[in-house]
């Protein structure tokens, strides 16, 4: 055994990686186990960099074949190089997985490779090539999450897909089946479609993004109808029909009962994720989790075992990335003696589709089902000079306020840069500011951010550009 380190982190996501950073600027030894070749977790190797890399190169892509020549802008033939734009993901990858090594080395952070298991309170093991033991005052669990499977589905990284292999295509498909419409089914099958290929959306229940507000996901459903994306709602998989060298076909129950047959070359299984916590040593540890495979944690992040810890993706809650961030910083300043906190009421969820969606606090299912009174203040981009100018026409603010006392209770955009605007609403919600704070505060014109200056006024009973 060697000695006894401060504080061991299992897993080296936004969640684990933040966690290390902030604690070893507190002045602790931390030392981090992750079994990735680099560190960032899904987020930076399979998840939000990548994902992102690929959304911007093909909305560029889409745009210069379909939206620049109306624009005035002739580009003659327009190509999207596949191998290129992988090239160019994966540099983004790599410096930003670089990133995170350069910072660990700085914050003197001793990285483990290898998997990391819980042999008992306050000690670790390192299974695999070389096995080890070490022994901690404080351990993190930070292991992520992976994708949930269709039971009739069984993935195969060829022709049914999970996020992963949907990011790393080597030919554009000629069609796909997506199953879920939520943030992963949207954001890659936009990728796809905008590249070329026929998508079509399975989603069980009867509207996308089912978390967020509901106009926002029958708005998109709109917008991405344009770029050409089929959806079936209320449409559940019951079966693999056939696997032919050429595509897949799947049975299904229709919205209204009746038995549909889909066809397609790949599929992409997109319906939620799960923690990642088979083989930790949890329960051996006396580490609980809850029905859903969550570890149980307390509001100090602490499981049921004391001086072991849990954040992201494998407790309860959203899986964001940002979400596991600021845990990470809540329990490293918890365990430095600080006191560490997450507002979760200011939590917002972006989704990189184009136009973008964004959202943060209550939504009108939500305000309804609670009875609590609200106004509702809405604005469309149709009616900014900003967007008219740049042509981003769709999408609208909408902001929800207190009846009685004004203060913002939601914030629903969908959007140009909508991903961006969010931020505003951020912090307008965590200082507890009214709609009429927000549309009083002066906003740079032409800028996308008056729409939300505009909704705010108008949930505050001031509406001012609309008629
Ligand atoms: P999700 O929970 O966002 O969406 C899954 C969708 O699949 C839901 O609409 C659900 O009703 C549907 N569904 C479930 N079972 C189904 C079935 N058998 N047939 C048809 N539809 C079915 O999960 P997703 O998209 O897989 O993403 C996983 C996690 O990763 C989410 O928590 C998400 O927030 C996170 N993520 C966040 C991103 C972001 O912040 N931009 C980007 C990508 C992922």
């Amino acid at each position: 055994m060697e000695e006894r380190r401060e504080l061991v982190v299992i897993g080296g996501g936004p969640g684990g990686d933040v966690a290390a950073l902030r604690a070893a600027r507190l002045g602790l030894g931390v030392t981090l186990i992750d079994e990735r070749e680099n560190l960032g977790g899904t987020c930076l190797n399979i998840g939000c960099i990548p994902s992102k890399a690929l959304l911007d190169l093909s909305e560029h892509y889409h745009l210069a074949k379909n939206g620049f020549e109306k624009m005035g802008i002739r580009t003659g033939g327009v190509e999207a190089d596949l191998g290129a734009m992988m090239r160019w993901k994966q540099e983004v990858v790599k410096r930003s997985t670089q990133g995170v090594s350069y910072l660990f080395k700085k914050a003197g952070i001793e990285v483990v490779r290898g998997r990391g298991r819980l042999a008992g309170p306050g000690l670790v093991e390192l299974v695999g090539a070389s096995p080890a033991k070490l022994e901690a005052k404080h351990v993190l669990l930070a292991p992520g999450s992976i994708p949930t499977a269709v039971p009739v589905l069984p993935t195969d990284g060829r022709q049914i897909l999970t996020s992963t292999e949907a990011l790393a295509l080597e030919a554009v498909p000629a069609s796909m089946l997506v199953i879920g419409g939520g943030v992963i089914g949207l954001e890659l099958g936009s990728v796809w479609a905008r590249l070329g290929t026929k998508v079509t959306v399975v989603e069980m229940l009867d509207s996308l993004l089912p978390t967020l507000d509901r106009e926002l996901g029958s708005a998109l459903q709109r917008s991405l109808k344009k770029l050409g994306i089929t959806f079936h709602l209320s449409t559940t998989i019951t079966g693999l029909a056939e696997r032919k060298d050429s595509g897949v076909v799947l049975e299904a129950n229709g919205a209204q009962g009746e038995q549909v047959r889909l066809e397609a070359e790949l599929v992409l299984v997109a319906v939620g994720r799960r923690p990642n916590t088979a083989d930790l040593g949890l329960a051996e540890t006396g580490v609980l989790t809850d029905p859903a495979g969550r570890i149980v944690i307390d509001e100090h992040w602490q499981t049921t075992v004391p001086g072991i810890y849990a954040v992201g993706d494998a407790v309860a809650g959203p899986m964001l990335a940002h979400k596991a961030s600021e845990e990470g910083v809540a329990v490293a300043e918890t365990i430095a003696g600080k006191v560490g906190h997450v507002n979760y009421t200011t939590l917002p969820s972006v989704v990189y589709t184009w136009p973008e969606v964004a959202s943060v606090g209550q939504s009108e299912e939500q305000l309804a089902a609670s009875g609590r009174a609200y106004r509702k203040g809405v604005f469309p981009f149709l009616a900014s000079g900003r967007a008219r100018a740049s042509g981003d026409l769709e999408g609208f603010a909408k902001v929800l306020s207190d009846e009685q006392s004004d203060e913002i209770l939601g914030v629903h955009l969908l959007g140009a840069r909508c991903a961006d605007l969010i931020a505003e609403a951020v912090v307008a919600m965590e200082y507890r500011a009214s709609a009429e704070d927000l549309g009083r505060i002066v906003h740079a014109h032409p800028t996308y951010s008056e729409v939300l200056k505009e909704a705010s006024l108008a949930a505050a009973g001031m509406p001012l550009h609309l008629a």
